[in-house]
């Protein structure tokens, strides 16, 4: 099968890390460009990790391009205290040997996209912020877009506000804007991105694997997993969320997915951010969305545990 061609729009951050790390280990994936957010850190630290994480995976040749300073419309919010202060504490990572292209994360993805005979896949896993403003300077490539597979938003229980998730809520607005354009949309939510967990068996997998990629995942893991090891989530194992777009690429089997209409809250005091998911054709409107609502976590930390021996 010809590998499926993707652009990574992220926020390094953990699970962003563990996201890129998939893509580029594996052949059933050709990684075009990587485009960085502000979300989980400052611009210039996502931009920063993208690049060291590259550097560590020996990807130096995949065109990196930093993007948007701040939503669209509100100040930025950053999850440090999930992150910590680099935005990928954990491990000793390289400084980067490369340095990003001289253009911003539109003009990247606009000639990424200028150039494919074939429409492709955006998968996204921060703020929206870059492929709304995508979407609104380069409306002629549009057609160019096959996809877009999102970590964002839930049905149900949010991350920061009781019903929104932390990239819905940074940049309300720009999500409004994505989910709107009538591109196909996979939403990989918190409903199945907290079931998605690497668990102690599981790291103890990955800290056996005997290559610096992995040696560094672990780190970054037992770090990342300290915020969501407390009371307030009290999870047994540590929800790995961006890595599921890129699973879902490489083994949708693995999941279940429901057609639904899909829209983002932006004017709510309480709820901007919210992603109001409509399964019952309430809104009468067509479906626009596969959401993802299950997965078989033993199998989707297999194929991470896989994919990391691609580095040995
Ligand atoms: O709410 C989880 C999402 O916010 C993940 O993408 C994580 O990396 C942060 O960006
Ligand atoms: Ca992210």
């Amino acid at each position: 099968m010809k590998p499926e061609k993707i652009i990574l729009d992220c926020d390094p951050g953990h699970d962003d890390a563990l996201a890129l790390t998939m893509a580029v280990a594996s052949e059933q994936i050709e990684l075009l460009g990587v485009t960085t957010s502000a979300g989980n850190q400052t611009p210039d630290k996502t931009l920063n990790n993208a690049l060291r994480m590259l550097t560590l995976l020996g990807a130096t040749d995949i065109p990196v391009a930093g993007g948007n300073h701040r939503p669209l419309m509100r100040d930025l919010k950053i999850a440090d205290y999930v992150h910590g202060e680099t935005g990928l504490d954990g491990a000793d990572l390289p400084e980067p040997t490369f340095e990003p292209v001289h253009q911003p994360a539109v003009e990247l993805i606009a000639d990424i996209l200028r150039v494919q005979t074939e429409p492709i896949t955006l998968v996204v896993t921060g703020p929206m912020t870059n492929i709304a403003l995508f979407l609104r300077v380069h409306p002629e490539l549009e057609n160019k877009i096959k996809q877009v597979v999102f970590m964002g938003g839930a049905v149900g229980q949010g991350n920061v506000y009781p019903t929104t998730e932390f990239n819905m809520a940074v940049d309300p607005e720009a999500a409004k804007i994505v989910v709107n354009e009538g591109i196909p949309l996979v939403m990989a939510g918190l409903n199945v991105t907290l079931k998605a967990q690497i668990c102690h068996d599981g790291l103890e997998k990955i800290r056996q694997i005997n290559n610096p990629v992995a040696q560094a995942i672990t780190g970054q893991m037992e770090f990342y997993g300290k915020w969501y090891g407390q009371d307030e989530f009290g999870l047994a194992g540590t929800p790995v969320h961006d890595p599921c777009t890129i699973a879902y690429l490489l083994k949708p089997e693995i999941f279940e997915t429901h057609p639904a209409y899909l829209d983002v809250e932006t004017q709510g005091q309480l709820t901007a951010g919210e992603t109001v998911v409509d399964f019952a054709g309430l809104m009468n409107q067509k479906p626009n969305v596969k959401v993802i609502m299950d997965l078989d976590r033993q199998r989707f930390v297999d194929l991470i545990i896989d994919l990391l021996h691609h580095f040995d």
